[in-house]
């Protein structure tokens, strides 16, 4: 696998490859990779020449330095199964000084709203961080197809808007949400739940379910007030949010509109561990 930890050695990498014009797919992770992340890797792989994996655990993303300082950082172990996945795979695993040049300050910008929703709510800024570090990995990758998961749809909405917004030439593809066995969505926060913290938080994934099969013959405000009654009566979660809204502007869904498609999205506390999961209704 060829690895690289500064952006100019890694621009030079891509040079020619980008003479022969062959095709770029581009995977930003934050590390401690799991099968979640290898399946958007393995799709890169199957539909370009080429494929670059970033690991970077971005500071100006983190509101809550907590969050920050016990992400996982698993940078070896990584890279064994980026090598048993294909040892063609383009590493770029810089440090924050390669980034952001001794200012690891975000930028502000405006996606049309869709940053004032859900996770905009409760991590203020997150989004000016994701966009800054997304744009900066844009420029120095030049990808043709990126890859995002559907389990952080907000940011996958918010990045297809900034590629339009900003006009780049890079088709940013969804990818379905990765579940555990008992239908935990992959998350790398995962990993700092016990096993038993692990197996109850299946409780998110039960009660989206249960949200989509009320959704066709209820109300969103009868919806909405089960599953705030199902946390509080569940001891293990905090509820932080759960919101039905709109796929496309995620504006939350006050009557229902047969033209529009919906999710519902959740954002939940176990132990101070912030999980969250999303599901489509229609
Ligand atoms: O989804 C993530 O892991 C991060 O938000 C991303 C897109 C790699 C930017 O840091």
């Amino acid at each position: 696998m060829h690895i690289f930890y500064g952006k100019a050695s890694l621009r030079d990498h891509l040079k020619s490859i980008k003479l022969a014009h062959s095709s770029i797919g581009f995977v930003p992770t934050m590390g401690a990779l799991h099968d979640g992340h290898l399946a958007l890797i393995q799709k890169s792989l199957q539909e370009n020449d080429n494929t670059v994996v970033s690991i970077f655990v971005n500071p100006t993303q983190f509101n809550n330095p907590e969050d920050l300082e016990k992400y996982p950082r698993t940078l070896q172990e990584d890279i064994n199964k980026l090598t048993a996945l294909n040892s063609n795979i383009i590493l770029y695993a810089p440090s924050v000084e390669d980034i952001y040049d001794g200012k690891p300050v975000a930028q502000p910008f405006d996606f049309d709203g869709l940053e004032n929703q859900m996770e905009g709510k409760f991590r203020p800024g997150h989004f000016n961080g994701v966009g800054t570090i997304v744009k900066r990995l844009f420029e120095i990758v030049e990808p043709t197809n990126a890859y995002f998961g559907e389990k952080d749809f907000q940011q996958l909405q918010i990045v297809k808007k900034m590629v339009a917004k900003n006009h780049l030439k890079i088709n940013i593809i969804g990818c379905p949400i990765y579940r555990e066995a008992n239908h935990l969505a992959m998350s790398s926060r995962n990993e700092r739940l016990s096993a038993q913290e692990r197996e109850q938080a299946s409780f998110i994934y039960k009660t989206l379910k249960e949200v989509n099969g009320k959704f066709e013959t209820q109300s969103v405000t009868s919806i909405s007030e089960w599953v705030q009654k199902s946390f509080s009566q569940n001891p293990n979660f905090e509820l932080e949010y759960f919101v039905i809204a709109d796929e496309a502007t995620l504006l939350p869904c006050i009557r229902k509109n047969k033209n529009k498609k919906y999710r519902a999205f959740i954002a939940v506390l176990v132990n101070n561990i912030r999980l969250i999961d999303t599901i489509s209704l229609n």
